[in-house]
């Protein structure tokens, strides 16, 4: 099926649907304006500090076991500083998208989902190293909301959702193929109707859209596919998310692969395999990362 048609069923998904979390208004804003490197800093505590409930989260999370602090933190503009910009975004949206997904009921884990998604974070910024991309956080930000589409689905579709990953166990089908068939779309078409009505700047967006197809990325295909072999490398290797799935890299993963290969600085393995295995020895920091991390946002 064409994507415009699977979108059109995304759509159709989230038509009647009137308690869909939101992200405040003022935090895409916020958002928007750290993705631009030449946003004024003292303008964007200003913004920060406009709304009460963002600054005090701010404050939290720079004084949480993650960063280390030493001293505790309680100026936004001190804590900005100590984060560095970039992470602050990554911060930001991250907890917003946890916390208002957080208490929904779902067909399947959503530990084993917030660890899927923060492990392909996590990788997602070691391949942006090892290939030079310009924002390693966006990177790391990319990876963590790419499967926000499952959320939704598992949610607002709960019985169809259930019965259809039930179906799946003990065979090749993956989620991603098992919603085509059920829904005649995707947690990737879903997820980027999500990221629109969130206001997420549009590399996310396209992320979210075409991570199982990172061919089809025309505004940043090198984030694309450093997400789409990411995201296959936490599937087969570390963590299924929600069933488990095949680990053979099909076409998609190898066209990431020959996009990666494109923009590596430093020698990549002579295949995606070797690649992949390359990664594992760096996973048990990974894996430590991950778990700081999730405690931090779940608190
Ligand atoms: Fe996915
Ligand atoms: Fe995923």
């Amino acid at each position: 099926m064409e994507k415009a048609a699977m979108m059109i069923n995304a759509r159709r998904l989230f038509k009647d649907i009137s308690d869909l979390p939101t992200i405040p208004a003022i935090v895409s804003k916020v958002v928007s304006m750290l993705d631009n490197h030449d946003a004024d800093p003292d303008e964007i505590v200003d913004l920060i500090l406009a709304d009460q409930v963002l600054a005090a989260r701010v404050i939290r999370v720079v004084n949480s076991p993650l960063y280390r602090t030493g001293n505790p933190i309680t100026s936004v503009k001190r804590a900005l500083l100590f984060i560095g910009f970039k992470s602050i975004r990554e911060m930001i949206l991250t907890s917003y998208f946890v916390e208002g997904f957080n208490h929904k009921t779902q067909p399947f884990d959503m530990k084993l989902f917030w660890i899927h998604s923060f492990s392909v974070g996590a990788i997602s910024r070691r391949i942006a190293q090892m290939t030079d991309y310009q924002d390693v956080e966006k990177a790391y930000l990319a990876g963590i909301l790419h499967d926000i589409g499952k959320v939704f689905l598992g949610h607002y579709c709960k019985d169809e959702y259930g019965h259809m990953l039930n179906s799946i166990r003990n065979t090749s089908l993956t989620t991603y193929e098992a919603e085509y068939e059920s829904f005649g779309t995707t947690h990737c078409e879903v997820g980027l109707c999500l990221a629109q009505r969130w206001n997420f700047p549009s590399g996310y967006c396209e992320v979210i859209s075409n991570h199982h197809s990172s061919e089809m990325a025309t505004e940043d295909p090198l984030l694309a596919a450093i997400v789409a072999v990411a995201d296959f490398y936490c599937l087969s290797h570390v963590t299924a998310d929600t069933v488990a799935q095949a680990s053979i890299p099909g076409q998609s993963e190898e066209n990431a692969w020959n996009v990666l290969n494109q923009f590596a600085v430093e020698p990549l393995p002579s295949s995606l395999e070797h690649f992949l295995s390359a990664l594992e020895e760096e996973y048990e920091t990974i894996r430590y990362e991950v778990d700081q991390l999730f405690n931090t946002m779940t608190d």
